[in-house]
């Protein structure tokens, strides 16, 4: 049985521990099977995992010393793994949900979750009256063009896509205030804070839709073209006019309430299947265990209307020639 169980462990390639297990031995042959002291110890050498000829030893003293440093060597790598996930050996503080169950991410923690303000008005919009308001609805309207064409009513990909742009110019504009902060020893208003947390509420838009739709190569070639082009173009267009940059951003914001609009339509009309909520977006909207996809687009239609607010906010403080520390930020939303 015995031999067996090594020849086939062998013509398997596999490790000779799963065939040899002590099941294969029935308890009253195994006193026999070791009477030996030879036996025993060719035993010992053909359990061992190891394959290296060292391991080959016909010395008890000297197979015993390999297993314990092999022992040591799981115990040195168990330590060191133990180290990266702690700081300088200051352990991570356990958090857990108000459930009492372990809080399971660490890109989000429970105090930056929140609870979507769904009464918010999705129908507003920013009459353009103005050369440079009309010039960034006329760019929003000719940007949808090619997106509409691309896309069509693949809502879920077109979102996971839009996400990617849509979390850059809030990164581009608290960057831009935060150094004009340091450059000119002045307050923000808030205004720092409130557009990181619009950049990290749309890379958390993003995360979601990632657990929903699987991006394919050409989709994530497309990404870091337009990633490349749109953050150099944010980026100098908010050091020239964060007047129009922020406008730019607000109608953006519109239409991606009108897009998230329509992709409820096809969950409603059954076009898209009502799959359950990813686990990620129950935590981070505070939703209720059995959410489904219908839910999670509906808060994420509400972030995005409170983003088109605070853009087109922005930009009325800059067309009335004030800054944007002179009126508070709305901090503390997303
Ligand atoms: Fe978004
Ligand atoms: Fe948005």
């Amino acid at each position: 049985m015995m031999i067996r169980a090594v020849a086939r462990s062998l013509i398997r390639g596999g490790s000779f521990h799963r065939h040899t297990s002590m099941a294969v031995f029935p308890a009253r042959s195994v006193d026999g099977f070791f009477r030996s002291r030879r036996t025993m110890m060719m035993m010992m050498m053909m359990m061992s995992t190891d394959s290296s000829p060292s391991s080959y030893s016909s010395s008890p003293e000297k197979t015993t010393s390999l297993k314990e440093k092999e022992d040591e060597k799981k115990e040195t790598k168990a330590q060191s793994n133990a180290m990266v996930s702690s700081y300088w050996g200051v352990t991570k503080k356990k958090i857990t949900r108000e459930d009492g169950t372990e809080w399971p991410w660490n890109c989000f923690m429970p105090w930056e979750t929140y609870a979507a303000d769904l009464s918010i008005d999705l129908s507003k919009h920013h009459l353009p009256k103005t050369f440079s308001d009309k010039f960034a609805y006329r760019t929003v309207k000719i940007l949808r063009i090619p997106t509409d064409l691309f896309f069509k009513r693949r809502y879920g990909c077109r979102a996971m896509m839009l996400e990617t742009v849509a979390a850059v110019p809030g990164m581009v504009g608290g960057v831009l205030l935060h150094l004009r902060s340091l450059r000119k020893f002045e307050q923000s208003g808030g205004w720092i804070k409130a557009l990181l947390e619009e950049a990290e509420n749309e890379r958390m838009h993003l995360m979601t839709m990632v657990e929903l739709v699987q991006p394919k190569w050409y989709e994530r070639l497309l990404v870091l073209a337009v990633q490349g082009v749109f953050f150099n173009a944010y980026f100098v267009l908010y050091l020239l006019s964060p007047k129009l940059a922020h406008r730019i951003v607000g109608y953006l914001e519109e239409e991606a309430i009108h897009s998230y609009t329509e992709y409820l339509k096809d969950l409603n009309d059954g076009k898209i299947e009502n799959v359950p909520a990813p686990a990620i977006a129950i935590d981070y909207w505070r939703l209720p265990k059995d959410a489904t996809l219908k839910d999670v687009v509906t808060v994420i239609r509400a972030d995005e209307a409170h983003h088109r607010d605070v853009n087109h906010f922005a930009s009325d403080i800059h067309f009335q020639g004030k800054e944007l520390r002179e009126s508070p930020a709305p901090v503390g939303y997303h």
